[in-house]
This record gives C-alpha cells, sequence and structure tokens, in this order.
C-alpha cells in the first residue's frame, strides 16, 4: 500500500471486527483522542525513562503498531528532531486498514512510512523485519480494542522478535481495574466500570489488560520492565476550596460514555450478560449499594439517566479519577 494514498473509510475489507470500526468520523476522534493521551503522559510521547537512549542515538527505527491516524508517529518523529537525536530516523506505522489521515513523510531527517498490516497475522509481522531490519523502539497505544482475549502473550512475543537485542516496548492502556474504584464511592462511578468490563469482555477483550502488561512482558523475556501509573481527575479542588476542572481531561471523559453506547447496548441484550461481568473489581459491587450489578442499566432509557449522573459526577467530584498505564521494557542486549 502506497505511502499517503487515499484511504476507505469504510470496514476494512479483510473482515476485521475491530470494535470501534473505520470511518472519518472515528479517525476525527482518534485525533482528539491523541490530544488527551499526550496530557495524560504530561507531554512525553516518548517515555522519560527512554531518554538517554534517546540521546545517545540508539532509537533510530521505530515502529507503532495499530497506528490509526498515524498522528503518534508524525509527533514522536518531530520530538526526536528537537532532541537532535542524529538523522536519519525512520517511523513505520501499521494498522488493519488505511486511514485518510495518513501521509507519507520523507525529508533528510525523518521517513514515515505507513502500511496494512495486520497485527495477528504471524506471517504478515514478521515480513516487517524483511522490509525494514529490527527495529530500536515499538508503541503500542490503546490496542485493548484490538488484540483478543488470550492473544495479548501472543502479541508481546511477535514484538519481542521485531526488535533488535537492547531495543525498547512502550505500552501504553487504560486501566479499568483500578480506575475509580479507590477514590469514590459514587455509584454512577461504579455504573461505569459495569459498562466497560461488559463491553470489553462481551466482545472477547480483556478488560484487565492494562494490570497484565508488564507480567506478560517478564514472561516473553523483556527485562528492565518499568510500570507507571498516570491518573486522570477531570475535576481537583483548589487550596481555596473551589473546584477546578481540567477542560481536555474532562472533554475525553465526557464523551466517552457516549461513543460506548451502542457497543454496551448491544453486549447488554446477551444472555451472557452477567458472566461479562465477572471482572469487576469488589470495590466497584460494594459501591453498587446492594443492587447486583447485572440488574442495572437494563435499557437506553437507564444508560441516559447513567450519562446525566455522570457528566455531574465529572464536574462535581473530586475523587472520580481514572487510570492509565505506560509500561516499557527492554529486549535483553
Ligand atoms: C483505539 S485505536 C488506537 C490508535 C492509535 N494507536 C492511537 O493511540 O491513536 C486502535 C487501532 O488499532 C487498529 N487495529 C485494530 N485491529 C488491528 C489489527 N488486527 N492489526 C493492526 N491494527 C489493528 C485499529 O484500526 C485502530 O486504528
Amino acid at each position: 500500500m502506497a505511502e499517503g494514498s487515499r484511504a476507505s473509510s469504510t470496514k476494512h475489507e479483510n473482515g476485521s471486527n475491530y470494535m470501534m470500526g473505520h470511518s472519518a468520523s472515528e479517525a476525527e476522534r482518534l485525533d482528539r483522542q491523541h490530544i488527551f493521551f499526550r496530557h495524560v503522559v504530561d507531554g512525553h510521547l516518548l517515555s522519560p525513562a527512554l531518554g538517554s537512549a534517546i540521546q545517545s542515538g540508539q532509537i533510530r527505527r521505530v515502529l507503532d503498531i495499530g497506528t490509526g491516524t498515524g498522528i503518534w508517529c508524525h509527533e514522536a518523529a518531530a520530538t526526536l528532531k528537537e532532541m537532535d537525536v542524529p538523522a536519519p530516523v525512520k517511523f513505520v506505522g501499521i494498522d488493519i486498514a488505511e486511514n485518510e489521515h495518513w501521509k507519507g513523510h520523507e525529508d533528510a531527517y525523518a521517513t514515515v512510512h505507513f502500511q496494512v498490516t495486520d497485527l495477528n497475522d504471524e506471517v504478515g509481522m514478521s515480513k516487517l523485519t524483511e522490509q525494514f531490519g529490527q527495529f530500536d523502539l515499538i508503541n503500542s497505544r490503546m490496542m485493548i480494542s484490538a488484540v483478543p482475549n488470550g492473544k495479548w502473550a501472543a502479541y508481546i512475543r511477535r514484538m519481542f522478535n521485531l526488535l533488535r537485542p537492547g531495543g525498547y516496548v512502550q505500552l501504553f492502556e487504560a486501566d479499568m481495574i483500578n480506575s475509580n474504584t479507590g477514590r469514590s464511592d459514587d455509584r454512577t462511578v461504579a455504573e461505569a466500570l459495569v459498562i466497560t468490563h461488559a463491553i470489553y469482555s462481551g466482545m472477547g477483550l480483556d478488560p484487565e489488560t492494562a494490570v497484565r502488561l508488564a507480567g506478560w512482558l517478564h514472561q516473553a523475556g523483556f527485562t528492565w520492565v518499568r510500570d507507571v501509573a498516570y491518573w486522570c481527575n477531570p475535576v481537583t479542588r483548589q487550596a481555596d476550596g473551589s473546584l477546578k476542572i481540567d477542560d481536555i481531561l474532562y472533554q475525553w471523559h465526557s464523551t466517552a460514555y457516549g461513543v460506548l453506547k451502542p457497543l454496551f447496548l448491544k453486549v447488554r441484550t446477551s444472555p451472557q450478560y452477567s458472566r461479562f461481568l465477572e471482572k469487576l473489581p469488589p470495590q466497584a459491587i460494594n459501591n453498587l449499594g446492594g443492587t447486583s450489578a447485572d440488574a442495572l442499566l437494563a435499557n437506553e432509557a437507564d444508560y441516559e439517566d447513567f450519562t446525566r449522573r455522570h457528566e455531574a459526577v465529572l464536574t462535581s467530584n473530586p475523587l472520580y479519577r481514572t487510570a492509565f498505564r505506560l509500561v516499557i521494557a527492554q529486549r535483553p542486549q
């Protein structure tokens, strides 16, 4: 597939059942979401723990798996340039579907190339090293929705094999186990967890992905595993007692449950619905005040009521917070 070629804005012809689909509006959502993620990690698209490897010129060939619109590749390439990493650097972004935002790029400093490759295709993935050589760094951000439950360990082994000895992985995922549970006894907050757990389990995905990444990396043979939690409080209490809303955090959390609504309503009618809630953290169950989790949110009207209450929590409850994990590791030398 040519760099920068026009994309289909419909579902990919290979039949990928990626839960968010592929449309122009989804691409715009991903670009907006990128601004949110960049804010969550304090602007560090490349983990600060990689600083000395970057400064010493060890990161010259980078793979971004599930690149979406490719925005991470372009901004990370600009970051390396600003950090004066010696040229040339090469970025390769792969995805199951072409994206109309893809713009291949080549100048004296950096090449950014995009192509369609399925991360679950063992053969297609192994061909990447024939095409580009081994990578110094692999980035994988918010791929929880792309890797089926039970396939993460194989995905991580595949990344191991694509790296040169001494190369790094950087994984970023939403932590649905710890989000909200410890800081708020609000029932609406517990319902938010019911929604996300039901959707991810019901779609054959693993809601515990973020907290299991470090273990999978160890099992695959990675060393130097660093697992850092980033917490998001959309509203915080100031020294004078007033509440302050962080606009970027608020916007993302406010729109998230609108995006998830059709997915939830679909899994809600499944005969196995109560099984999808098995991984709910105990604290979330406590916060439901005795109501069983599988009796909640029975229909669209209940869901709408939840989104109204969630909106109020977002702007008024400084205990409400969500977590993301940035996990990096190194393939041994
Ligand atoms: C939630 S988006 C994240 C996009 C990007 N990593 C980011 O953070 O902006 C997940 C991406 O994974 C892609 N994807 C889904 N299944 C895939 C597969 N089997 N192989 C490669 N990419 C896949 C989707 O097309 C989508 O672009």
